[in-house]
């Protein structure tokens, strides 16, 4: 049939252009779960901290910044905004991004995971 044949290739090139993208929009649901793997360091509530510093209102604020917690010299002076692309560069492998940094984490290998992370955050950290 014709009409379905245009619909295909309509949905075979907005396929083509989505798998262009930087970055694929994740699934906050399944970054919720990922998300555990950072809970024991770091709370989502302002001013609340732990190992690491909170992470509420995260994007679109500066690496380093967050009042009364003692970063390393080497995230104050990353000069690091966070939004999706820096926010998944350093969480695939922080000490790549930030050498020096005290936080002890390893990083998330999979694309997937980190993209379903950053969504959860964007709502999480709002
Ligand atoms: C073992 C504890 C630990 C774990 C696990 C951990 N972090 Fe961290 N995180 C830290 C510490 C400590 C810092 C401060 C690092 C520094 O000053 O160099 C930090 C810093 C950060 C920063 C920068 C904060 C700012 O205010 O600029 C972000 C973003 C971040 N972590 C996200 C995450 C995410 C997301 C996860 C889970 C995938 C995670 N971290 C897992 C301890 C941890």
């Amino acid at each position: 049939m014709k009409t379905s044949g245009i619909a295909s290739l309509l949905v075979a090139g907005a396929l083509a252009l989505a798998s262009q993208g930087a970055l694929a929009a994740g699934d906050a649901a399944k970054g919720e779960k990922v998300y555990k793997k950072c809970k024991a360091c770091h709370s989502l509530e302002a001013g609340k901290k732990k190992v690491g510093p909170s992470l509420a209102g995260i994007f679109g604020r500066t690496a380093g910044t967050v009042e009364g917690f003692k970063y390393s010299k080497a995230m104050v002076e990353s000069g690091i905004v966070w939004d999706d692309k820096t926010m998944d560069e350093f969480l695939a492998k922080p000490k790549k991004v930030i050498p020096k940094t005290r936080m002890g984490f390893p990083g998330l290998k999979k694309e997937a995971d980190r993209a379903n992370l950053i969504a959860y955050m964007k709502e999480a950290t709002k």
